[in-house]
C-alpha cells in the first residue's frame, strides 16, 4: 500500500550551484527557500516539494502531516570520501600521514577480514552517519571481500544510496591487509558485479594510492576501469608531503603524483580524488578536462597537519570539489563540523566560502559532481526522500544566536560554525525517518 507522509518545514534545496554575486537569494533561481514549505514523501520518493499553500492538496485523509515547523529541511548531506573500517581509530594521534597509517590504520582494518566484526563496523558506522545528516558517503571498505560484503549488506538492508569498494593494495603494506595484483582485481571484479546497481548501492573501484599498488595492479585497475566505464573511481592524491617524496621515489617515470592515474586512465567523471593538496596548475587543468573530482578533507589535513586545500584555485581552475570527512584522520563525522573547518581554511588562504555555498557542495553540488543530481542531493519531485532536518535552535548557544539571525544566509552560517550532530533534529532516508534526536536531548 503506497504511504504519504508530509512535512511542515522551512525547505531548503538548491537546483545549480548559488550565484554568489547575487545581493540575496532570493533572485537566485538556483536556490530555493521556503519559510513555511511543505515536502510531501510518496513511499520512498519526493512528489511535492514547496509552499506549504500550494501543497494543501496533499493533505487529505491518506497523507500523515509531520509538523516541524521550527525545523529547516534540506536534502540530506553526501560524505565524498570516508573509511568506514576506521571508525574505531578514530583520533589515534600521529605526526604525519605515514607513522598513523603504519601504527594504527594498517593494523586496525586488519581485523575487518572477520566478516562478524566487519558487519558490527559498519552498523555503527552508518547508523552514525545517519545521526550526522548523512544520507550518502562513499566508502572505503578494506583489502578483504568481507568487509565489503559486509558494507554493502548492511547499507542495502536499510535502503541508503551509497558508494564503496574494495581497496586495492599488493605492496608497502603488512601482509594481513595485502592482496595480489590480480587477486585483488578479480575480487573487485566480483563484487562490482554483485553490488553495482544492486538496489541503491554504488560500486567503486578503490586502490588505496600509488604507493600501495604495484604497476601490474594498476595495469588490471585500467582495464577494469575501461570495462565497466559506469562505475565510480576513489583513490587519494597529493595529501601529504612526505607521502609525495615517497610516491616520486617509487614512480620516477612520472613528473607528478596526479600524472601516475592519468597515465593508468583513471581521471574521469565519477573519480573521486581525496585531498589534492599539493597540485599545480596542471595537475587542476587534468582534474577539469577529465570532469575528476577533488574530495576537500579540512579536518583531516588539520589533524594531520597535511596542507591547505585550495577552493580558490580550484574555483578559479574550474575543478570539480566536494567536502568529505575522511574519518578516521577527518575528526568529525559531521558534515556542519567539516563546513566549520572548510571556511577556516579558507580564511587562511584570504578566500571565503559563503555558507550558502557550502551546504551547496554538501547537497546538490556533491551529488552533481558524482552524477547523481537526478536520484539525490535536492528535493525536487520525483527524488529519492533523502533529507536531514535541521534544528537552528538545537542548543542554548544556537537558540540564543537564533534570535538575531537577519537573512537565510546568517541562519545558516550559524549552523556551520556552531552546529553538529546535536543540530541534527532527524534524517529521513528511502521516505523513512531513520534518526530523531530525543525531545529532551539539548546538549
Ligand atoms: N592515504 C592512503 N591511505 C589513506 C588513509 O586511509 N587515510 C588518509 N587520510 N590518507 C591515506
Ligand atoms: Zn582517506
Amino acid at each position: 500500500m503506497t504511504t504519504y507522509t508530509a512535512y511542515r518545514a522551512q525547505l531548503l534545496y538548491f537546483t545549480g550551484a548559488p550565484n554568489l554575486t547575487l545581493q540575496s537569494h532570493e533572485t537566485d533561481p538556483n536556490v530555493h527557500f521556503h519559510a513555511d514549505g511543505l515536502i510531501v514523501v510518496e513511499d520512498d520518493k519526493i512528489c511535492f516539494a514547496g509552499e506549504y499553500q500550494q501543497g494543501t492538496e496533499y493533505l487529505d485523509e491518506r497523507t500523515t502531516l509531520v509538523d516541524w515547523r521550527d525545523k529547516l529541511i534540506t536534502a540530506g548531506f553526501i560524505d565524498s570520501h570516508v573509511h568506514y573500517p576506521q571508525t574505531d581509530m578514530i583520533a589515534s594521534p600521529a605526526p604525519d600521514l605515514l607513522p598513523w597509517l603504519e601504527n594504527y590504520t594498517f593494523p586496525t582494518e586488519a581485523a575487518l577480514n572477520d566478516y562478524d566484526h566487519a558487519k558490527d563496523v559498519s552498523e555503527f558506522f552508518i547508523q552514525e552517519l545517519l545521526r550526522q545528516g548523512t544520507t550518502t558517503a562513499m566508502v572505503y571498505c578494506t583489502s578483504h571481500k568481507n568487509s565489503v560484503e559486509a558494507f554493502f549488506e548492511t547499507s542495502h538492508a536499510q535502503n541508503l544510496r551509497m558508494i564503496a569498494g574494495k581497496v586495492l593494495m599488493d605492496q608497502n603494506c603488512p601482509e594481513a591487509i595485502r592482496d595480489t595484483a590480480q587477486g585483488g582485481i578479480a575480487d573487485s571484479e566480483n563484487l562490482l558485479q554483485k553490488w553495482h546497481g544492486t538496489g541503491r548501492q554504488l560500486y567503486a573501484l578503490t586502490p588505496r594510492f600509488a604507493p600501495t599498488s604495484s604497476r601490474e595492479q594498476l595495469d588490471g585497475c585500467a582495464q577494469l576501469a575501461k570495462q565497466y566505464s559506469d562505475i565510480y573511481i576513489q583513490t587519494h592524491v597529493a595529501e601529504s608531503k612526505a607521502e609525495i617524496a615517497w610516491v616520486h621515489s617509487l614512480f620516477p617515470e612520472h613528473n607528478s603524483y596526479l600524472d601516475i592515474y592519468d597515465h593508468y586512465g583513471l581521471l574521469r567523471p565519477k573519480a573521486v580524488y581525496g585531498h589534492c593538496i599539493w597540485f599545480d596548475e596542471r595537475d587542476r587543468a587534468r582534474m577539469r578536462d577529465t570532469q575528476s573530482v577533488a574530495a576537500h578533507c579540512p579536518t583531516s589535513n588539520f589533524f594531520l597537519g597535511s596542507g591547505l586545500f585550495s577552493a580558490k584555485e580550484a574555483e578559479a581552475a574550474d575543478m570539480l570539489y566536494s567536502l568529505a570527512t575522511d574519518v578516521g584522520a577527518g575528526t568529525s563525522f559531521s558534515l556542519l563540523a567539516t563546513m566549520n573547518e572548510a571556511y577556516k581554511v579558507a580564511r587562511l588562504q584570504q578566500h571565503y566560502l559563503p555558507a550558502l555555498q557550502m551546504f551547496y557542495l554538501c547537497t546538490y553540488g556533491s551529488a552533481k559532481a558524482l552524477q547523481l543530481e537526478h536520484q539525490i542531493g535536492t528535493l525536487l519531485p520525483g527524488h529519492e526522500a533523502d533529507f536531514v532536518v535541521l534544528d537552528p535552535r538545537a542548543t542554548p548557544l544556537l537558540a540564543r544566536r537564533a534570535e538575531h539571525y537577519n537573512s537565510l544566509e546568517e541562519m545558516l552560517f550559524g549552523l556551520a560554525m556552531l552546529g553538529d550532530d546535536r543540530a541534527v533534529y532527524a534524517t529521513v532516508a528511502g521516505g523513512k525517518v531513520v534518526h530523531q534526536r530525543s525531545p529532551h536531548q539539548t546538549r
